[in-house]
């Protein structure tokens, strides 16, 4: 989480930082700062809030005539978010500026050096140890800032990405990262630094992605020295070719990111199934797989690591692999496999599956798993993420920048990817029959249209919002592959409207959850044709006689669940390993639209960041 953005070069350092604050507002929004320095003074303007609110204080962000400086957008972890503690941190001589984002798990024993040497700390951050920590290191080696921040680097433990500036070197910026991202757009004789890339998209197509542990020297004349941390190894800068637009990255026209991801489903599930879909030869190819096969086929099981929304598609992914290729599959949340010393074996597959490929949880779950000599592969969204680097092959989801806190089109972009993978390796093993495997890719190549289908029924979705929109608690149920879709729906819900709501199996709710059954309570079904549906309206039945509201979800043309349901969403029909990528549309627009009708900040929700870079 935090968002970090630093500029070195001959423009106007306070438009460009401002402006790549709001796009990293994603990461981290309770509280934000600027650097600025202008060749003889170093201004520093925080506020608690968002980057708005940062922009009223600078009022003419032309007014300070600096070409180098640092912002920062917070997601607090050490110190509430309020002005002193957000960043930039300064040092106590008030030469260094640090922004960080990540956690210095031993800040506390540092600081308590640090005030023994006779440090003062006006903030509760862990940041500000860091700063003085170099500036300590300064004075007492007598090195250079690059050097200094190294061997700070070396005492700390946790994550960060972190860029410092020194008053008394104004040409020069040190950026270095463990654990959490940092990209560096190259320009003409200008530097950018930012926790992705969209802050300078703009400005420079050529961005080199600092590695983990590797610390960056950069000088105002096109100048850049990159050296490990720990080993002082000196690394040839490799610059790579951004995939991304500015339009990538807009609202175009739509009144949330979210809306605008949601409507971006059909074409991101074409770019997720393009060149892997082969429907002309009748086939699946994934060039991921093309050295891997036989460790696939070998493989006695596949353990799955993920966290939140990419957790669900991998609860799908369960269901569409064991059903296909009948190897067993196992589903983690990251953050409780990467402590409880899992049992890992030699011929296990670890699928990691991350939207951002940031996730702290899922990386460090990566970490373990390669340790103990897994083969990991991995989904991820976001081209050159840490996760996409750090296994050992993958298959990025295409589905383009997605901004929204709410995660919508990766959702169905990674069961798009889980249902190649399955149907792919589930041919090569013979597990399913070639006519099977024709119906299955003919099917997969219509379910674009299907989703634009389910869209037009916007204006129906939003009326029954208005229904709903002043509740406090909503159930969710479905059976088999729409079980992850009734955890995905709440899971929506409660993070953009934050009214109460849970998941269930259909059939579980007579063992416990019944109990809330009453006239207030709004539970929403997924009740397809095809998929335990019998069993599934014998459950509305079960709402309907303790008079519970039902909001349904069903295939086009279903009557009897129309005869029990308050409200019906139909949505096409499907193979039933593939509805989930259906049920699930209506359910994102029905969480919108709650959320916006009860005033919430949907692309922000409270205390939450699109990219949970720490634990
Ligand atoms: O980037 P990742 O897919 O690894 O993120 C995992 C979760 O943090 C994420 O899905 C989160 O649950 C979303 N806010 C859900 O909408």
């Amino acid at each position: 989480m935090c968002g970090i953005v630093a500029y070195i070069g001959n423009q106007q350092a306070a438009p460009i930082i401002i402006k790549g604050l709001k796009r990293l507002e994603y990461r981290g929004y309770d509280s934000t700062g600027v650097s600025l320095f202008n060749g003889s003074e170093l201004y520093t303007i925080k506020t608690k809030g968002k980057v708005s609110e940062l922009e009223l204080k600078l009022e003419d962000q032309n007014s300070i005539d600096a070409q180098v400086g640092l912002g920062h957008t917070r997601w607090a972890t050490h110190g509430i978010p309020n002005d002193k503690n957000a960043h930039p941190q300064a040092s106590n001589s008030s030469n260094l500026v640090l922004v960080h984002n990540g956690i210095i798990e031993n800040y506390a024993s540092l600081k308590e050096e640090l005030i023994q040497r006779g440090y003062t700390f006006t903030s509760d951050t862990d940041t500000e140890v860091l700063v003085n920590l170099i500036e300590d290191i300064q004075k007492k080696e007598k090195v250079k800032l690059g050097k200094a921040v190294q061997i700070a680097l070396t005492q700390v433990i946790g994550a960060y990405a972190i860029v410092v500036f020194d008053r008394r070197k104004p040409n020069e910026l040190i950026a270095a990262r463990l654990g959490s991202p940092l990209a560096i757009g190259v320009g003409e004789n200008e530097f950018f630094v930012a926790s992705d890339a969209t802050p300078f998209i703009e400005y420079t197509k050529n961005v080199i992605y600092l590695e983990e542990e590797h610390l960056a020297i950069i000088r105002s004349n096109r100048d850049i020295a990159i050296r490990k941390i720990k080993t002082d190894k000196v690394i040839k800068p490799y610059v790579e070719e951004l995939q991304m637009s500015l339009e990538n990255i807009q609202k175009g026209g739509y009144e949330h990111f979210m809306l605008k991801e949601i409507f971006e489903q059909p074409q991101a599930i074409r770019d997720t199934l393009r060149g892997r879909l082969l429907s002309n030869e009748g086939k699946i190819t994934l060039s991921s797989l093309r050295d891997h096969e036989n460790k696939f086929l070998k493989a006695k099981r596949i353990l799955i690591v993920a966290c939140g929304t990419s957790w669900h598609a991998g609860l799908v992914a369960e269901y569409l692999i064991e059903k296909f290729t009948r190897i067993p599959v196992e589903v983690e949340y990251a953050s409780e496999f990467r402590y409880r010393d899992p049992i890992i074996f030699q011929d296990d597959i670890i699928i990691a599956i991350s939207q951002s490929g940031e996730t702290a949880d899922t990386l460090a779950a990566i970490k373990i798993a390669k340790e103990r000599g897994a083969f990991v592969y991995g989904v991820c969204n976001v081209v050159g993420s840490s996760i996409s680097r750090m296994t050992d092959t993958g298959c990025y989801t295409h589905a383009g920048p997605e901004i929204g806190v709410a995660s919508t089109k990766a959702f169905t972009t990674q069961i798009t990817v889980f249902s190649l993978l399955a149907l792919h390796l589930g041919m090569l093993k013979g597990s399913l029959s070639r006519s099977e495997y024709q119906q299955h890719l003919a099917e997969l190549e219509s379910l674009p249209d299907k989703v634009s289908e389910i869209l037009k029924q916007e204006t129906l979705i939003k009326e029954v919002a208005s229904s709903f929109n002043d509740t406090n608690n909503c159930i969710y149920l479905g059976r088999g592959y729409n079980f992850p879709v009734a955890l995905e729906g709440a899971l929506k819900l409660k993070e953009i409207s934050y009214i109460h709501a849970e998941g269930y199996p259909a059939a579980e709710m007579k063992h416990g959850p019944i109990a809330l059954i009453d006239e207030q309570m709004p539970v929403v079904v997924i009740a397809t044709k095809k998929g335990h549906y019998d069993k599934v309206v014998s459950n509305i039945q079960e709402i309907k006689s303790r008079k519970g509201r039902i909001i349904a979800v069903v295939s086009e043309g279903d009557v009897r669940v129309k005869e029990l349901a308050d409200y019906c969403i139909e949505v096409p029909e499907s193979l039933e390993c593939f509805t989930p990528i259906l049920t699930t549309i209506p359910l994102q627009l029905l969480s919108y639209y709650i959320a916006v009708q009860r005033g919430c900040n949907v692309d922000q929700p409270r205390n939450l960041a699109k990219s949970v870079t720490v634990e």
